[in-house]
């Protein structure tokens, strides 16, 4: 028994990090939480670990690719068919990327693993999250600082002039907080909230993952970051708290529980311009 018993709450990216920390907490809380990974093995492993911990058998593991527009096509589906209703949808999974890559569909890698995938995701899952009996659903996106490193150039969202691993990651991480702001723009109005968060420098596998700048920040910061657990607070508390000011969000960004100031190119206009660019890439994927 627990305050979010019969909830919903699916949680991309869950299989470490703050996104394994927060699929842990609603399990606490009661929630029946799916849990979409990218790794089989390593999604068993998070899957038994939330179990043992919070004694608590209703979660589920999904297997999907975020630099895979099909595979998150197909994940949305399989979701749609399993959950008529589901109550959170935690926009969390991604990472930073060395070199330019392009992913098998032809999309710069941090755009499509980072916002693509997420915005597929949250478009396909409207039917479930819009309009529901009860209380709003909620779409928490993980968007971070970096969301200040440099406005979003519409002529070339997939960096082929001038790649940079924290140019790209800043860009993507931009995206999240913009589509959190547009999200709540559309569908603020149908029982929908929607929010977004930077989690601080936290300690997490992400540092070892993005190439060798990554690695080196990683090592400089490493005696300054946040522990996992202080990473992930704002995260559990906008995706599971009935303060007054998460359930009034309404598509902010926030960082330790209150609103910074964002960058001042998070304008409503680029907002609004991403939403547009982002159905029309989106679109040949949407039916699975
Ligand atoms: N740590 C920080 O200081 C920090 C700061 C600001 C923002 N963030 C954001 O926080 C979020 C979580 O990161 P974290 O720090 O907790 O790092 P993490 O431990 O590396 O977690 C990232 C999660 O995303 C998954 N993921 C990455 N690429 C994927 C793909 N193509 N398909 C499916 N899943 C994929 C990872 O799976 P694998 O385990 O298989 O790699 C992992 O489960 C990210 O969006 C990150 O940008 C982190």
């Amino acid at each position: 028994m627990g305050k979010l018993q019969n909830k919903i709450y699916v949680v991309t990216g869950a299989n470490s990090g703050i996104g394994l920390a927060a699929a842990e907490s609603f399990a606490e809380q009661g929630a029946e939480v799916v849990l979409v990974c990218r790794n089989e093995a390593r999604g068993r492993a998070a899957q038994q670990k939330i179990q043992q911990t919070s004694g608590n058998e209703n979660i589920h593991l999904e297997i999907a690719d975020f630099s895979s527009l099909r595979s998150i096509s197909t994940l949305a589906d399989r979701l749609l068919a399993r959950y008529p209703r589901i109550d959170v949808l935690c926009n969390n999974a991604g990472g930073a990327n060395a070199g330019r890559k392009l992913t098998a569909e032809g999309f710069e890698l941090t755009f499509a693993t980072n916002h693509l995938s997420g915005f597929l995701l949250t478009k396909k899952l409207l039917p479930s999250l819009l309009d529901h009996e009860g209380d709003p659903a909620r779409v928490v996106f993980t968007s971070s600082l970096g969301h200040k490193n440099s406005p979003l150039d519409f002529d070339d969202l997939g960096l082929e002039k001038d790649y940079g691993t924290l140019k790209a990651y800043g860009r993507s991480k931009l995206m999240n907080l913009l589509t959190a702001r547009e999200l709540h723009k559309r569908y603020g109005d149908s029982k929908l909230i929607a929010s977004s968060f930077h989690p601080g420098a936290v300690r997490t596998p992400i540092w070892s993952k993005g190439g060798i700048l990554a690695r080196l920040i990683g090592l400089v910061m490493y005696p300054f970051m946040w522990s996992i657990e202080k990473g992930a607070d704002t995260f559990i508390w906008l995706a599971s708290a009935e303060d007054a000011e998460v359930l009034s969000a309404e598509g902010s960004y926030f960082f330790d529980r209150r609103k910074p100031r964002i960058a001042q190119f998070a304008t409503d206009e680029a907002a609004a311009e991403l939403w547009h660019v982002s159905e029309q890439l989106i679109e040949p994927y949407f039916e699975a």
